[in-house]
Formats: structure tokens, sequence, C-alpha cells
């Protein structure tokens, strides 16, 4: 009999299709990224990221408050500083507005993991994501930045610490920074494969985080490389990361799939700023059917391995999901 396989058997209803269904998304899987601004008395839009705002305190409360009945497990916060200065000293300050955040957010008790971005590039005057010496990034001295920041976001009561820098070696010290100040159950996400993206740009609006002067491509990956993908997040998870990231997502669905396959820790991977502004404009420009395009979009990041997805969509997504 011809034809001798008949997929669309499988195909034929709803209800069969529920049935054979390979990929589920699900509010767990989603992490939120929020921005606060120090200052800030009312949520301020952010022009490249249509629905995202600068937070203050207040309104941060409330998204958080609204994630976790949505059923959202992870919000990550980014700070946005009223100064920012030479060694970014806003990023570790004990009263910076991500450790203010961080505290007032965990006297809710709410059912999430308070997550935090360990990076400089929000807080330095040049933007560059540690130290500067001859108009680069200087590996050594930027690791103690950066551990002196993730201990002082623990100190502040975050769960996960999520180093996003891409130095060499900040895994292990911030892991060592941590366990000897008691913070040994405080668990880090790293950002492992980071790649120099054009797909960070809003984010960079949002945060007023863009470099002052040259780009990231000598500490962020270069976007051609997939083994060197794996060379840093086994260098990650040998330093002691719990997780690890791949970011992007869409135009790194390949390395999402090798990191999953070649490790046992859980994989996260980041549906980026550039990912969200284009579904939005799109969407504005009547172009994409959006709803349909933001679920698709999300279903691939988790087919092709990710058990996490950092996602500007994750509180919607969420609710859309528990209406289901
Ligand atoms: C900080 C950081 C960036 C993002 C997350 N953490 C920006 C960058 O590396 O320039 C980007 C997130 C996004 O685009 O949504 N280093």
């Amino acid at each position: 009999m011809f034809p001798t396989h008949r997929p669309r058997r499988l195909r034929a209803s709803p209800a069969i299709r529920d049935m054979v269904r390979e990929t589920h998304l699900r509010a767990d899987d989603f992490i939120y990224p929020l921005f606060v601004q120090e200052g800030a008395t009312k949520p301020e839009a952010i022009a490249a990221m249509p629905g995202q705002f600068r937070h203050g305190i207040d309104s941060l409360k409330k998204e958080a408050e609204a994630a976790a009945e949505a059923g959202v497990k992870g919000l990550l916060l980014f700070g946005i500083p009223k100064v920012k200065d030479e060694a970014g000293s806003g990023a570790f300050a004990e009263d910076g507005i991500v450790q203010q955040a961080v505290r007032a957010l965990k006297e809710e008790s709410l059912p999430l993991s308070i997550i935090t971005d360990v990076c400089m590039c929000e807080y330095t005057s040049h933007g560059h994501c540690g130290a500067i010496r001859n108009q680069d990034v200087d590996n050594d001295p930027s690791l103690q930045m950066l551990a002196q920041t993730a201990l002082s976001q623990a100190q502040a009561g975050a769960d996960i610490v999520a180093p996003s820098d891409m130095m060499d070696g900040r895994v292990g010290i911030i892991r060592a920074v941590l366990d000897d100040n008691g913070f040994e159950n405080v668990v880090i996400l790293s950002y492992a494969a980071k790649f120099a993206s054009a797909f960070y740009g809003p984010f960079r609006e949002a945060a007023g985080s863009a470099p002052q002067f040259g780009d990231r491509h000598s500490y962020q990956m270069d976007p051609a490389n997939r083994r060197e993908a794996l060379k840093e997040v086994f260098a990650d998870i040998e330093e002691g990361a719990d997780m690890v990231m791949v970011k992007p997502a869409l135009a790194y669905l390949d390395i999402i799939r090798e990191v999953k396959d070649s490790t046992d820790v859980p994989v996260a991977a980041y549906n980026v700023s550039g990912e969200y502004a284009m579904i939005e404009f799109a969407a504005k420009a009547g172009a994409i059917d959006r709803d349909r395009i933001i679920a698709e979009t999300l279903l691939s990041i988790k087919r092709a391995g990710a058990d996490l997805i950092l996602t500007y969509y994750a509180l919607e997504m969420a609710r859309r999901l528990g209406k289901s």
C-alpha cells in the first residue's frame, strides 16, 4: 500500500496532537528579567523594548507579585544606578540599587528565586564589564570587582547570582568568596556561552550600558564558534557553576542543543532584548501574528534543550499557559 507511512494520522485532531506532543512550555520554565532604576518613583517605558519598564522599587514589587502569582519561578534583576563611575562602585555598594531591590523583594517572601546579574557594565562610566587598562578590560583586577559584587548581592539576600561579564576565572573566584563568607548555598548560574552579539542592542539602551569606546569582542565569544562554547561551559562547571546559560538564544539554538547533550547541569537560554524587540516591532507593523510567534519562539528554545528560558515574555506567557 502506498504511502507506506502516514504521519498525518497523528495530526488528525487536536486530541491526538495533544497526546503525541513532545515539548511543552510551563510557567516553571521561565525566568523574568526586570530593570530597577535608582530613585525612580514610577515605571518608565523603555522605547526599544515596548511593554518593558525601568521600575522603581514599588512597581518592581508589584511586577514580582504578579509573576509569582502567574507561576514564574525566578526573577533576574538588572540595576540602573544614579551615578556611574570608573570603578563601577554602584555594583557592590551595600545600598546599591540591586541590593535595595533584593532586600525589598525578600521581605515579600514570594515563592520565587531572586537572581542577580553580576556585571559591571551598568555601573561603569565607560560601559565595559570590568576594569580598564590600555583601552581593554583587564581580566584579573575585574575578578575582584565581580566577586565583591556577587558577595554584596548574596548579603542582600540573592538566591542565585548570575555572572554575565565573561572574564576568565570569575565563577571560581565568586564560588570561593561566597563560600568563605557563609554563602555556600547561593547558586551560581553562569552566563557560560555568551556571544558578542548585536542582539543586546535594546538592553543597552534600557540600561544605558553601551561601551563608550570599543566593543565587547575581547571578552564575549565570537558568534562563529561552537566548540569554544563547550570549552567555556566545561570551565565554568569545573569552577563551580550550578547551572549554565547560552546567550542569545535564537541565533544559537545549535549551541543550546550541544550544551544540553554534553553536560549534566540545568541549561538556561536567554531570549534577549533584540529577539524581543524584533517580535514587538514586527507585530506593531502588522507583519506577524504576535501571540503565535511568541509561543513558537519559546517552544523552539525549549525544544533545542533549554531547561530554563530567560525571557521578557515570562509573565505574559505564564499567564497564558495558566489559562489554557
Ligand atoms: C550585562 C548584560 C547584558 C545583557 C545581560 N547582561 C548586556 C551586554 O552584555 O552588553 C543583555 C540582555 C539582553 O539583551 O536582553 N553584561
